[in-house]
Formats: C-alpha cells, sequence, structure tokens
C-alpha cells in the first residue's frame, strides 16, 4: 500500500530538522514541495536547501505543486476554509495516484510542526475518506514557529504553573487580557496588539524566525508597539512577504 509521511521541517532554519525528520526524508521515494506563489519563494527555496542538506538516497524524486489561493469574497470563512481543502484534496489525491506506485512512499514537508494551525493533516484525512486512492500515513513532528520565536527571546512558554492559549489575530480578542495572561497569536494579517490596550502587557515578537532575516522585538506593549508596527512595515515592504507571531503576555511567575 502507498505510505504516506507527513514531515514537520521546523520553521525556517534548516537545522531545525531533527533525526527522525531527516530519516523519514530518506524513506520516500517522492518529496512534495508545495509552493505559494511568487512573493514567498524564499519558503519553497528553505524546502528545497533541505532536501539538498539532508537527502543522500540518489533515487528519490520531488514533485512541487502549486496551493490554490484561498477565495474569500462571497463565502463566510469556513465556507471558505472548506472549499479551499476540498481544492488542495483533490491535487493530493491526483499527486498521490500520478506520482506514487501501489508500493510507493511519498512525503509532504510541512512548515513548523503539522499540528500547529497547518491543514495537511485533515486533507490527508479527506483524501482518505474519498476512498479513491488507498494509503496510510505517518506524521512526524517539527519544531514550531512558537518554539523558535521563545528561543529566539530566551523565555519560557508559560508563566509558573499557569495556562496559555494560542490564537490568531482575528479572535485575539476574545482571548487576552481578560481570558488568558500568555497568548501566542499567530497568522495575524491586522496587527491586532494594537488594540490591546493594557499598561501592564508586555509583548514578545518575532518575524522570519530561524531565516538569516529574523527580527525580533520584546518589551512592555505600550512602549515598543509603535516600533513593531513600523518594522514590520519596512520589513515586508523589502521583502514583499512577512510571517510573524507573538506573544502578549501579563503577570508574573510568582504572584500572591
Ligand atoms: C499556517 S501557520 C503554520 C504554523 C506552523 N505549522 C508552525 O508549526 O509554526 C503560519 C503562521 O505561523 C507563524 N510562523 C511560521 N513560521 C514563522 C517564522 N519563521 N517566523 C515567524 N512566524 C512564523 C506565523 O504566525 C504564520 O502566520
Amino acid at each position: 500500500m502507498r505510505k504516506i509521511l507527513i514531515i514537520g521541517i521546523g520553521s525556517g532554519n534548516p537545522e531545525h530538522m531533527t533525526v527522525q525528520a531527516i530519516n523519514a526524508l530518506n524513506q520516500a521515494d517522492v518529496l512534495f514541495i508545495p509552493t505559494k506563489g511568487a512573493k514567498k519563494t524564499e519558503l519553497a527555496e528553505v524546502r528545497r536547501d533541505i532536501c539538498a542538506r539532508y537527502v543522500t538516497r540518489n533515487d528519490s524524486r520531488t514533485v512541487e505543486f502549486a496551493v490554490p489561493v484561498r477565495r474569500t469574497e462571497g463565502v463566510s470563512y469556513d465556507g471558505s476554509v472548506d472549499d479551499w481543502h476540498q481544492q488542495i484534496a483533490a491535487i493530493y489525491e491526483r499527486l498521490l495516484a500520478d506520482e506514487l506506485g501501489e508500493e510507493g512512499t511519498g512525503a509532504f514537508l510541512v512548515w513548523g510542526d503539522p499540528m500547529l494551525y497547518d491543514s495537511t493533516i485533515r486533507i490527508v484525512e479527506r483524501v482518505k475518506a474519498r476512498g479513491q486512492v488507498a494509503f496510510d500515513y505517518d506524521v512526524i513532528p517539527g519544531i514550531t514557529s512558537l518554539q523558535a520565536l521563545c528561543a529566539s527571546h530566551r523565555i519560557p512558554l508559560n508563566l509558573v504553573g499557569k495556562p496559555v492559549e494560542i490564537t490568531t489575530g482575528r479572535r485575539l480578542h476574545e482571548s487576552f487580557p481578560g481570558r488568558s495572561q500568555t497568548s501566542a497569536v499567530m497568522l495575524d494579517g491586522e496587527q491586532a496588539f494594537q488594540r490591546i490596550d493594557d499598561p501592564d502587557a508586555e509583548i514578545y515578537w518575532g518575524a522570519y524566525l530561524g531565516t538569516p532575516d529574523e527580527i525580533v522585538i520584546s518589551g512592555r506593549l505600550a512602549e515598543v508597539k509603535d516600533r513593531i508596527l513600523e518594522t514590520r512595515a519596512a520589513a515586508r515592504e523589502k521583502m514583499g512577504w512577512i510571517m510573524d507571531i507573538y506573544l502578549l503576555r501579563k503577570g508574573a511567575d510568582f504572584e500572591e
């Protein structure tokens, strides 16, 4: 039966690759690499670099495929994501049927870790449910951008004995500072931190983590907010794209 390996490749630094991930890469007959459009060629480049560094067998192949752009106009958020996943599932199904022999092993190289704000696992499950191609699959964990953020700032993720909420920019207002003392924010196209008005809030922000272009800024939110906004806008203008993540926190490890 065909075998799929969903491999977490870390968040930008090829040295994030674990030994397990490297071994999995070398089990694959075909390496599937998503390309996300011209502006993010650097991301496809990191995947190519990883293959060049770590693939030691010389009989495997790389197959690049374009990821469709999600349609957002005239549909609800859930409907738009559902349609998008359906389109990608059809692409995966075709890749498995056309590019992998019946006993072949294919690998999807997933940014960071496949369990964190990534839909490869659920899309692969969709393909399985469609029942057109028989296969089994395994997931190999990777270093997330959240781990990379904490490492670059040299901070623990949680305050002692306290919970952490991981959320998106769109939903940050539900989380911090009311419900959570530590909120990690990903996928934030609106810089939702600028609307947080809390004198005790601190922010740990990072962009292009793990890459040569990494930028990190931290401090009291009210004091560094504008610097982050300016730095982010300038970097985005220069690079043509940006990926950033941040942690908002208030309180202390040991409180009365
Ligand atoms: C679709 S999610 C994928 C997350 C990934 N699976 C992970 O484990 O980190 C993309 C979001 O992750 C964050 N991200 C991923 N890589 C990053 C990096 N190198 N630097 C900063 N943020 C990153 C950003 O918030 C971005 O919007």
